[in-house]
């Protein structure tokens, strides 16, 4: 028997792979902006679990399924037995007869990993308190487009070390960049992630230094979901954090700003900068759509290299 993919973290494709995955994607964009018609996906399904809250991850997930013919299916732990207790294991078995793919939205990584051991159908990492892959996919392919291969280039990453800033760490790797990771004290990387990208890591505590003639800022919120009782605690301890216009102007000239969203102006970013002429923020958003399309037809019909 064929071994399932799964895509649960950056780490389970090569680097060639992520790489067409991101032409790929860059492809199936001009055909959707073309009006062609493209359905490999006919008839088949994408069960979406969501243990928290989303708007683009559904919102994508779901266009995205439509348009390459199949349908998706919005399950959340409030209306299924999910919520009331049943098993992860029974529940992968049970579902992965029925569908042809599984997307998830959850805590901890482990229950992905778990869904996906016991699932007879390639299972997607929709974000966890630990990585946040997809969102990376459209990040790369939004970098491309902007300016070119991220290769050889440097990114500065400002604030938590949290999903997003583990995800980032393993694309330095993964796609060859430096990355400048400026956190507070006590709000630092997972060190198993740090040590799996070491060599593309450089560490700050002054995000000033971190911006300094880097190709792109990103940042996200302070608060991540799961967090809210600590939302005043951190935003004191992140006071100092926030990109700022003086921040963007010590990057590189040309430099971009990202951000996964939903943001928070005037807390991790200033208005001026995610409203402003570097902030790429809805070609990144829209990118979900693409990129997750590449994805679901790599696990479906192969992986494009
Ligand atoms: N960036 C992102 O994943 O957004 P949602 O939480 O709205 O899905
Ligand atoms: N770090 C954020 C990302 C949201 C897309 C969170 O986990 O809430």
């Amino acid at each position: 028997m064929q071994t399932v993919r799964h895509f649960l973290t950056l780490k389970d494709c090569s680097p060639a792979e992520l790489t067409a995955l991101i032409e790929r994607a860059i492809d199936l964009k001009a055909m959707t902006k073309r009006g062609e018609t493209y359905q490999p996906l006919k008839d088949r399904t994408l069960a979406m679990i969501f243990e928290k809250a989303s708007t683009r991850t559904r919102v994508s997930f779901e266009t995205g399924m439509t348009q390459l013919g199949g349908h998706a299916l919005f399950l959340s732990p409030d209306d299924t037995q999910l919520g009331r207790g049943e098993p992860i294991e029974d529940s992968a078995r049970v579902i992965s007869r029925m569908v042809d793919l599984v997307m998830i939205r959850t805590f901890e990584q482990e229950k992905v990993e778990k869904f996906a051991a016991y699932s007879r159908v390639p299972v997607i990492n929709a974000l966890t308190d630990m990585y946040h892959p997809c969102q990376l996919l459209a990040d790369i392919m939004t970098w491309t487009e902007q300016r070119g291969s991220p290769k050889g280039r440097t990114a500065a990453w400002i604030g938590d070390g949290n999903n997003m800033c583990h995800s980032w760490m393993n694309a330095a790797t993964q796609f060859g960049f430096t990355l400048n990771i400026a956190t507070p004290q006590g709000y630092d990387p997972n060190p198993q992630v740090v040590a799996a990208n070491q060599a593309q890591l450089h560490f700050f505590r002054d995000p000033n230094e971190a911006a300094k003639g880097a190709d792109v800022i990103i940042t996200d919120t302070w608060a991540s979901m799961g967090q809210e009782a600590e939302k005043k605690a951190r935003e004191k301890a992140f006071a100092g954090f926030q990109v700022t216009e003086a921040m963007m102007a010590l990057a590189h000239p040309d430099a971009i700003f990202m951000h996964c969203l939903p943001a928070y102006r005037g807390l991790e970013v200033a208005a001026e900068v995610i409203d402003g002429p570097q902030s790429v923020i809805w070609d990144e958003a829209e990118n979900r759509l693409h990129a997750q399309k590449a994805l679901m037809e790599a696990l479906f019909l192969g992986f494009p290299h």
